[in-house]
């Protein structure tokens, strides 16, 4: 039976997820293969404490002045129904928020619309620009979502790498000139992850040059905006002609410890957020109203977005310390709460690690330690700063035995 029914469907499968050989590969995706290892690790020995520094997501809860709101609203009658795309009272402290955060003024009207996070919203834009053929500039290493579905309506994705000589910002001048002909949208991210890297008011002003060049309308993603540590949270729409171009997409998941909570928006040229809510509106029916008032909540209250950047900062400062005095070559990053360091060659005198990967599995297994490899763009370990751990002296103990195991791998870069 379960045969049968299998075969009906799985031969009614689109192209874009495998057609009829959808699910049948061999390939194991990269967290699954770590989460595998970690399982093995913790099967092998389930006294060791696992330092779990994989983790993407905050370790903490939204702000006890934000879950009162979202009690609150959501016990009032009014609150209940479609929000459709989006309440005013969110779109007027999105509004207030970019003024105040980084002093740039956007119309609530016609220049900003939520999204259930800003995952969707990638997802969604290349609805508003890709035909069959034509090409989506991704960033390797990178956050995937809006190539993935440039494939899945027949476009191309182009990777720029992201590399350490060039401040991990993309090298625009190297992208082939057939290439450049087809693209129609390049997506950005910085703060970056994982790389942590931050652009300047000046590359961004280079991006917009190309961009009006070379008819592309660029995508800025601003997941990581806040945790921005070595210049003030800068917006690409902060930039003179950003708004010609292209669009910024924002979310409270990161800065306000909301990952759950699944409230974004998409803010700039009021024609592209014009497109975007068309297609969104016929995606999905908006996010729940409470959550949005209190999101509203949060972004009015600039206290829970500095003392988010406040832990992390002093993490990621921690962090640096403990892997430089274990023979890696990392600074403090720009923004973002990732690490991203240049992976080990080997360890001790006879093991070699051929890649990043192979680096990631010997830390798990070897010393309890999770990271996350990226072998996109060289061969870099991501070390997050959202493990747990309860105040600052659990946070030092934890990176005590961090720097122990580490130094006892005997690793060789
Ligand atoms: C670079 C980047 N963009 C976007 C997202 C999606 O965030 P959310 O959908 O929670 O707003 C993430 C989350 O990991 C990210 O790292």
């Amino acid at each position: 039976m379960s045969n049968s029914s299998d075969s009906h469907v799985r031969s009614l499968f689109a192209d874009r997820i495998g057609g009829e050989e959808y699910g049948l590969s061999n390939e194991i995706y990269k967290f699954e293969k770590i989460k595998r290892a970690r399982q093995a690790a913790e099967r092998e020995n389930p006294d060791r404490l696992l330092i779990n520094l994989g983790v993407g997501e905050n370790d903490e809860m939204a702000a006890p002045s934000v879950r009162a709101a979202l009690t609150h609203e959501a016990s009032q009658p009014e609150n209940r129904g479609y929000a459709d795309n989006g309440i005013d009272e969110f779109k007027a402290a999105a509004a207030s928020f970019m003024s105040a955060a980084y002093g740039v003024d956007i119309d609530p009207d016609s220049e900003v619309n939520h999204s259930i996070g800003s995952k969707p919203a990638l997802a969604m834009l290349p609805m508003a620009f890709i035909n069959p053929g034509d090409v989506t500039l991704m960033t390797v290493p990178g956050y995937p979502v809006a190539g993935t579905h440039t494939a899945y309506l027949g476009g191309e994705v182009h990777k720029m790498p992201l590399l350490a000589e060039n401040g991990f910002l993309p090298d625009l001048e190297s992208i082939p000139a057939d290439i450049l002909k087809r693209a129609k949208m390049m997506v950005l991210n910085y703060p970056n992850s994982p790389t942590g890297a931050i652009a300047t008011e000046g590359w961004f002003k280079d991006v917009i040059e190309f961009a009006l060049q070379n008819k592309i309308t660029i995508v800025h993603d601003a997941a990581h905006g806040l945790l921005s540590f070595e210049q003030a949270p800068l917006s690409f729409l902060a930039v003179d002609g950003a708004r010609e171009v292209g669009v910024e997409v924002h979310s409270l998941s990161k800065g306000f410890n909301m990952i759950g909570w699944r409230i974004g928006w998409v803010c700039g040229n009021s024609t592209v957020i014009s497109a975007f809510a068309d297609i969104k509106d016929n995606s999905d029916s908006g996010q729940f109203i409470p959550i949005q008032k209190a999101a509203a909540v949060a972004l009015g209250d600039a206290s829970i977005y500095q003392d988010v950047q406040v832990k992390y900062r002093r993490r990621l400062g921690k962090l640096v310390t403990v892997l430089n005095e274990a023979g890696f070559d990392c600074k403090m990053p720009g923004g973002t709460y990732f690490l991203y360091a240049k992976s080990p060659t080997g360890a001790g005198d006879s093991v070699n690690f051929a890649s990043a990967e192979d680096a990631t599995n010997h830390l798990i297994s070897e010393a309890g330690i999770l990271t996350v490899p990226w072998d996109d763009a060289g061969s870099f370990l991501r070390f997050s700063a959202t493990y747990d751990a309860n105040g600052e002296s659990e946070e030092d103990e934890l990176m005590k035995l961090l720097g122990t195991r580490l130094t006892a791998l005997g690793l060789r870069f």
